[in-house]
């Protein structure tokens, strides 16, 4: 298999680095820390990181309002320490990937700083100014908790500057051939440090229009086109990994024409639905959003994800979807947030075991390359008082002792409470724990992993629905190079008994995960599925 493929078949692990471990108890996870749990995260079985920024910031969005792109937060260690993740990731087979934040900076970037205090700057035109707020109305509002308008009145200056996210996000102007060139110096420093790929943030806003929703303009991918030129001739084979919250249409001319934009897309579309198709026990939604999903061959792949870093985005629903959505799964007003719920897994799924298990199995399964947001693994929960999106982002728990195993440091000094919750805190839920129970949901997910790894057909595969007359069993059929496996899955808390023609006669079938044998008679597949289980046969 073609190596520079590689991240068709990747799993990734999202790492906070400010929330992994706390090398040297100041209170804040850093990178030192991260290396020294890289055997951790080789053992779960994870091929590739994605770590969040760790830019300079003064983290007023967690380092996605960024100060300075050349550089690493003194929280989270120095330059020296980042080549050092590099060479011990890539020692043990792992790449790393990190974020790439195109359409904004902080307003603390020495280029604001500049563009604000003198209009006759060069840097005045690295972002967007106007006389009038009313420009761009079409653009809709994001953060809509905390930002009433798209535009923040810059008083010394007397103008208003255009921001997307908070208004210390004043954005980018991506017409100043200046700012492209920017980029691409920022690109090749990090690339030439031996990154491996970016995550793209928030792609779709890079440039504004008057009269559009300034979404996904054809002046914003020609951009893209220009970036993804620049790395394939300089950088070839480093992965661009598009942050794109749109339906699977508007995603899709990311991918560009025969790869030249991104090679990866996340597929926000699909997550809620696998919520949906969970708590109403029906595949329907599924069904019908891969429908809508266009298959994506070679160099392409979506990024599938059950969670992450931000509240669970119900933007690429319907007004109705939302409502159940937020009934069901954020019944308090305070597990809402924007248009989501700052909520983790395990919490969003009664903390049962088998819910969280098959939603993985979704996860692995569908198509795509996995990503698994740090903690979930171990089945974490949340904490939806604090502050926006923090409740998701508290410290690692690595075991039951003080701080979590997180920090040697006072607890009054940690960036975040330790989620002290009786049923989600460090006593209950922790590394070390599952690690040493052979039947813990770590083991699980682990297993579940390495059994993808050994499978080209789930990264690769084409994927057709397998009808078993029966909504709330979504059954696929993966199928690459010769090989087929069929995937069972029953939604729902009811045993389900299903009675199933497979294409190709077979006396027996295997469950990858259990070596269990189904016997086929009569040409039929007959499978008794207990609630929440899923089959992988081969
Ligand atoms: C998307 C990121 O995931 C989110 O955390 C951030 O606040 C916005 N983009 C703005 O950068």
């Amino acid at each position: 298999m073609n190596n520079t493929l590689w991240y068709k078949d990747a799993i990734f692990y999202e790492v906070y680095v400010r929330a992994f471990y706390d090398s040297n108890s100041d209170g804040h996870g850093d990178i030192k820390g991260l290396i020294q749990k890289l055997d951790y995260l080789q053992e779960l079985g994870v091929t590739c990181l994605w770590l969040l920024p760790i830019y300079p910031s003064p983290l007023k969005d967690d380092g996605y309002d960024i100060s300075n792109h050349y550089g690493v937060h003194p929280n989270y260690g120095t330059l020296d320490d980042f080549k050092e993740l590099l060479d011990s990731a890539h020692e043990r087979g792992l790449r790393v990937v990190m974020d790439l934040v195109l359409n904004h900076t902080s307003d603390q970037h020495p280029w604001f700083l500049a563009a604000r205090a003198n209009p006759n700057s060069l840097f005045r035109n690295y972002y967007v100014w106007s006389e009038s707020s009313l420009k761009y109305r079409d653009a809709r509002i994001i953060f809509t908790d905390t930002e009433e308008s798209n535009w923040a009145w810059d008083e010394a200056s007397k103008q208003y500057y255009w921001h997307r996210f908070y208004s210390s996000q004043p954005d980018l102007n991506y017409d100043n051939p200046l700012v492209q060139d920017e980029v691409q110096k920022i690109i090749s420093f990090w690339f030439d440090l031996g990154v491996d790929g970016f995550r793209a943030d928030a792609v779709p806003y890079l440039i504004e229009r008057e009269g559009t929703s300034s979404e996904n303009l054809p002046e914003t991918h020609a951009f893209l086109r220009k970036i993804r030129r620049f790395i394939n001739k300089n950088y070839p084979g480093r992965i661009l990994m598009a942050e794109a919250n749109q339906w699977p249409e508007d995603v899709l001319p990311y991918f560009g024409k025969g790869n030249d934009e991104f090679q990866m897309g996340f597929n926000f579309p699909i997550m809620p639905r696998i919520f949906m198709s969970i708590r109403k026990a029906d595949r329907t939604q599924l069904v019908w959003i891969m429908s809508r999903t266009p298959f994506l061959r070679e160099k392409n792949q979506w990024v599938m994800f059950l969670r992450n870093h931000d509240e669970l985005t119900l933007e690429m629903v319907t007004e109705d979807e939302r409502q159940w959505m937020w009934e069901q799964y954020a019944p308090e007003p305070r597990m809402r947030l924007n248009l989501g719920i700052r909520r983790r897994l395990a919490p969003l799924l009664d903390n049962d075991r088998r819910q969280i298990e098959l939603a993985h199995s979704l996860l692995f399964t569908l198509p795509g390359s996995p990503i698994i947001y740090y903690g979930d693994e171990i089945g974490m929960g949340d904490n939806i008082w604090l502050h926006d999106r923090n409740g998701v982002r508290t410290p690692m728990q690595w075991d039951a002792e003080s701080n979590a195993g997180f920090s040697e440091a006072p607890a009054q000094s940690i960036y975040s409470q330790i989620n002290d919750d009786e049923v989600y805190g460090p006593a209950k839920v922790n590394v070390e724990s599952q690690q040493k129970d052979p039947n813990s949901m770590w083991y699980s997910i682990r297993h579940m992993i390495s059994i993808r790894k050994g499978h080209h057909a789930f990264g690769w595969g084409d994927f057709e629905w397998i009808d078993c007359n029966n909504d709330q069993i979504a059954a696929y059929r993966r199928t690459y190079n010769g090989e087929t496996i069929l995937v069972f899955q029953n939604l729902g808390g009811q045993i389900q008994n299903i009675s199933y023609k497979p294409k190709r006669p077979m006396k027996i079938r295997t469950d990858l995960l259990t070596q269990l044998e189904f016997a086929s008679s009569n040409g039929r597949v007959d499978l008794q599925l207990e609630p929440y289980q899923y089959l992988w046969l081969k």
